[in-house]
């Protein structure tokens, strides 16, 4: 297993849509082990393929606390089939957007059917910070990020930010 490095806002990959996966096999699983490992590491509690730079539609899970035993979910080629009427408000980060955060209202429960890690068709009925959650990824799967369900002020506030240190870190400029 090995860490891969994040795929940060403004970079334009975000925005990508990724592609089915057409086969769960080995070299498959190998990027969802690096995907956990990643996730953990940063540490987070949800990662999209697209979000390591793999355009696939894949992303991984685990919503257990600190001093809890690891609880990895693996979802291949998930799609929403409801979304209650009922919404809830999270307030949301992203590995891709480091140390920023708001409140994001969605609906606060969907069902979900998606291939787990050995391929085999399932459906998950989901609440609270698993729906949350699951539309975030899947978002990042359709090239959408957290902060486009956010106005369009803070929106632009924070990708200025992030252009901003962006060209800060540039090869070939430096600050003494
Ligand atoms: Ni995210």
């Amino acid at each position: 297993m090995s860490i891969k490095p994040l795929i940060i806002l403004p970079d334009p990959i975000l925005r990508q849509v990724s592609k089915p996966v057409e086969r769960v096999d080995g070299d498959l699983r190998k990027l969802t082990d690096d995907m956990l490992e990643t996730m953990y590491d940063a540490p987070g509690i949800g990662l999209a393929a697209i979000q390591v730079g793999e355009p696939r539609r894949l992303l991984v899970i685990d919503l257990a606390k600190e001093g809890e035993p690891p609880a990895p979910h693996v979802f291949i080629n998930p799609e929403i089939l409801e979304s209650s009427d009922e919404r809830s408000v999270y307030e949301e980060g992203c590995l891709s957007i480091p140390d920023y955060y708001a409140e994001v209202e969605r609906p606060a429960a969907v069902r979900v059917k998606y291939l787990d890690r050995d391929g085999k068709l399932q459906e998950m009925q989901a609440e609270g910070l698993m729906a949350t959650c699951l539309q975030h990824e899947i978002d990042h799967l359709n090239g959408v990020l957290f902060i486009d369900h956010i106005s369009k002020l803070k929106r632009d506030m924070v990708v200025r930010k992030f252009k901003k240190l962006a060209k800060d870190k540039a090869p070939g400029k430096m600050a003494g």
